[in-house]
């Protein structure tokens, strides 16, 4: 398509291996998260997202639509809003409906199929709105779309920062402020630390709908690379580790196992898990050194009444 920006030609199903093989080979195997999000993936996340144990989507949602007419009038006129992992983009509607004169929307997402679909839908209900998808990793370096104009402002809701180990998001802050230059504002939705009573049954729900989107990786691994993991082998597992304030979801084989990706072998005991994603939750002063050390200053946030999220606006210094 020619109005999708991709920020580097690379080959993408060798990243993705060497991505798998490298996390499969580290004494704890791991594998990165932003590989969920094959199209398969992001519905899953779509349907965790409507949950009732999965309290951050509908607790930010409620912040936005309460709070929306003080962000635009913070954000001001002429914003080209960019956002990082944009998914569905729903909430992004609530702010394209409360600011003026927008001058474009830059959603950037690594799930292809989807965002492409999103931009679609966006582009039918706002003819008025520029919008430039781009394909890629927000972890890597990229620039505005070039007929882009208008003021960036940048957007991550979603607690996706939560993914982040710290040396991440200092990497993702400094480009974000690098891409979005000296005048920018940044609005960031972050979980909060809580009860391990809500947060476990919001990455373990009881109709099984996390546990798909976790094991849907595996199921990707096999089509994309042709491995052949026994899905029956392996079961969800989501955990709490207070020390490092952080759900762990991992996927747990549950016998001796070996399993085939190309030409390597990777083998698994009884009880050995993989772990594929972390989010973090957080206090909003555990971050704030985070953020003035990258160029960016806390302005002003918004949290609900029972204080489980709240979404930061950053000025840029
Ligand atoms: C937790 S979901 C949040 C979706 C949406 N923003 C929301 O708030 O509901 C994370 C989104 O970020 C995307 N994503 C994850 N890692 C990414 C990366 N490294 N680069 C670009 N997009 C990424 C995923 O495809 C997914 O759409």
């Amino acid at each position: 398509m020619d109005d999708v920006f991709e920020p580097a030609a690379s080959d993408t199903r060798a990243v993705f291996l060497r991505d798998v093989l490298n996390g499969l080979s580290k004494p704890q195997k791991s594998l990165p998260c932003q590989y969920f999000y094959d199209a398969a993936g992001s519905e899953l996340f779509e349907q965790i997202t409507e949950l009732p144990e999965y309290y951050p989507t509908r607790t930010e949602t409620a912040i936005l639509n309460t709070h929306a007419g003080d962000m635009a009038e913070a954000l001001g006129r002429d914003v080209l809003l960019v956002e990082y992992g944009a998914g569905a983009s729903t909430k992004t509607r609530i702010l394209l409906d409360a600011l003026r004169e927008l001058a474009g929307y830059v959603p950037i997402d690594v799930s292809e199929e989807f965002l492409l679909h999103t931009a679609q839908a966006l582009r039918a209900d706002y003819p008025e709105l520029p919008v430039y998808p781009i394909v890629g990793d927000f972890m890597t370096r990229f620039g505005l779309p070039q007929d882009s104009q208008g003021q960036p402002v940048g957007f991550f809701p979603g607690s996706t920062i939560g993914n982040l180990n710290d040396d991440e998001i200092v990497q993702f802050m400094t480009a974000a402020r690098a891409l979005l230059g000296d005048q920018s504002q940044f609005l960031i939705g972050i979980d909060l630390r809580k009860d391990a009573s809500i947060l476990i049954p919001a990455y373990d729900d009881a109709a099984g709908v996390t546990a798909k989107f976790n094991l849907n990786l595996l199921t990707r691994i096999n089509r994309e690379l042709g491995a052949d993991f026994d899905l029956g082998g392996f079961a969800h597992r989501a955990i709490w580790n207070d020390d490092a304030s952080r759900i762990e979801m991992h996927l747990e084989s549950l016998r001796m196992q070996s399993v085939h990706i190309g030409d390597r072998t990777v083998s698994f005991d009884a009880g050995e898990t993989i772990h594929t994603e972390n989010s973090r939750k957080f206090t909003i002063d555990s971050l704030l050194p985070l953020f003035e050390q990258t160029g960016w200053i806390l302005k002003k946030n918004w949290l609900d009444e029972d204080r489980y999220f709240a979404v930061l606006l950053l000025s840029a210094t």
